[in-house]
């Protein structure tokens, strides 16, 4: 069935893993994915329902009562397996993602890499798990706080990173001694699948790491009512962040919430352009511009406008669109018909209201998959642009005079995910810095996602932190222990 020749074959699956087994939905129903840049049938997976989704939480809570039980470096050991083997399988992993996500091979490498960094992290991070003892007020009694796993959690996470997604969640879950059920987007869940091969090879006791496939409105219903579910991390937008939440209160779950952004990357006067430039298309470009923390809007002073759309648009010139499976492509397609119409719809509203096109990058493949990237000046505050998420490869100008002028265009939108700004002044570094409303505030870097910093937003951005040492403590949760009575 696989379209794809992989090294190790086995990693390419069209089954479900639930509790321990590999298995089709007890429905029989299946979904296709397709390619997205060509069409073409990747491969099908079980179309999961809530009776699939209950099977994997019951597996989930009888795995979890051993696997608490476990010691910190039994359950590092498992991950620093899983870890090797996926930097091991590095190159199967990219070639299946390139096929159901699209991104350039190269970048599905990197991913596959960067993915790994957080298995590696949080099974460091097991062994720092760490309680503390109170100052009692009785001579008679002391209190301890120690951590305990959440219990079953679930993941649910997104197309757009298909690996570091889920090990952004997983580790951190599994190293606090949680079960853990994920359900990936039903766009990418190949590269989910070859990830679970693989913590099975690593030895993870069956039900401690289930995938449950297919649509997401019966496995998530499931998954926010069932009162076995302790906790849900949600990677996606802000809307069905929302949705999340709404039914995950009636049974009162932990949530870690990683939803839209709309970063403002801010290009002062007096920065230094070569970084500026570098880091604008690190951020604005990567993935074509389908993550949650790429340049949305870019705020460039008056006194450098003209010269940084010209050495934007240089650089952008250089990009290669393409299937990203082809050697050179930098630039893959949208990862559907809906994401290149309503980045169509971006462009054409910001056309509409005065922007120039600058500078294209031609599109010579199916123009209903794939978008050139684009260089946008005279944008404004009215354009869709400013208020909503592209999520494609378009580079929106803004001009500003002056600083406060900046921060307050920066900072109007209800989200606060990722922002940039680009100065050598010390002292407007730290006035910037402070002001912005954003969970990240990046200076002079346009690279901001890393295992050891926590990542996560403020404003209708999200609840929660990931990576980091905040990342295990989503999945922990204190428990006070009074020891009162002690005889002298
Ligand atoms: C995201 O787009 O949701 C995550 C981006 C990242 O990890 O850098």
């Amino acid at each position: 069935m696989a379209s794809l020749t992989l090294q190790k074959q086995d990693l390419f699956s069209t089954n479900a893993f639930i509790g321990g087994v590999w298995r089709g939905a007890v429905s029989g129903k299946t979904l296709s994915v397709q390619n997205p840049a060509t069409g073409a049938v990747v491969g099908t997976i079980p179309d999961c329902d809530a009776a699939d989704t209950r099977a994997a939480v019951d597996a989930a809570s009888a795995a979890f009562a051993k696997w608490r039980n476990t010691t910190a470096a039994e359950r590092a050991a498992l991950l620093e397996r899983w870890h090797a083997l996926i930097l091991k399988n590095e190159a199967d992993l990219a070639r299946i993602m390139t096929a159901e996500q699209g991104k350039p091979l190269a970048e599905a490498a990197g991913e596959i890499r960067y993915a790994a960094t957080f298995v590696k992290w949080f099974a460091e991070e097991a062994r720092r798990i760490e309680g503390k003892t109170i100052a009692s007020p009785e001579l008679n009694r002391r209190i301890f706080v120690t951590m305990e796993p959440v219990g079953v959690a679930a993941a649910i996470t997104p197309w757009n990173f298909p690996a570091a997604m889920i090990t952004r969640k997983c580790a951190p879950a599994l190293a606090a001694g949680c079960s853990v059920i994920v359900k990936p987007s039903e766009l990418t869940p190949f590269t989910a699948l070859a990830l679970a091969k693989l913590a099975e090879e690593a030895g993870f006791p069956a039900g401690v790491f289930s995938i449950v496939t297919g649509l997401p409105t019966a496995i998530g219903g499931e998954l926010t009512s069932n009162t076995t579910v302790r906790k849900i991390s949600f990677t996606g937008s802000t809307r069905v962040g929302a949705l999340l939440m709404r039914n995950s209160a009636d049974t009162i779950k932990r949530l870690s919430l990683e939803l839209g952004g709309n970063a403002p990357l801010i290009v002062f006067d007096d920065a230094d352009l070569d970084v500026a430039i570098a880091s604008t298309m690190a951020s604005k470009f990567r993935n074509a511009g389908q993550t949650c923390v790429c340049a949305n809007r870019i705020f460039v002073q008056a006194g450098i406008y003209d010269a940084f759309a010209e050495r934007l648009a240089k650089a952008v010139s250089n990009f290669v669109v393409g299937d990203g499976i082809t050697p050179g492509v930098t630039i893959g397609p949208l990862i559907n018909h809906a994401a290149v119409e309503k980045v169509r719809a971006h462009v054409d509203d910001a056309l509409t209201l005065g922007a120039k096109s600058y500078a294209s990058v031609e599109n010579k493949m199916d123009p209903s998959r794939f978008v050139g990237p684009l260089v946008l000046t005279n944008a404004t505050s009215k354009m869709r642009l400013a208020r909503e998420e592209t999520f494609g490869p378009v580079a929106p100008l803004f001009k500003f005079t002056h600083e406060q002028e900046a921060i307050e265009m920066a900072n109007a939108t209800e989200y606060g995910l990722a922002s940039y700004f680009y100065t050598e002044n010390l002292h407007r570094a730290f006035r910037v810095a402070e002001k912005l409303e954003a969970g990240i505030v990046a200076l002079n870097t346009g690279a901001i996602s890393m295992e050891m910093a926590p990542f996560g937003g403020v404003k209708q951005s999200g609840i929660g932190r990931e990576g980091g040492r905040e990342g295990i403590a989503e999945y922990l949760s204190e428990k006070t222990f009074h020891l009162g009575g002690l005889k002298s």
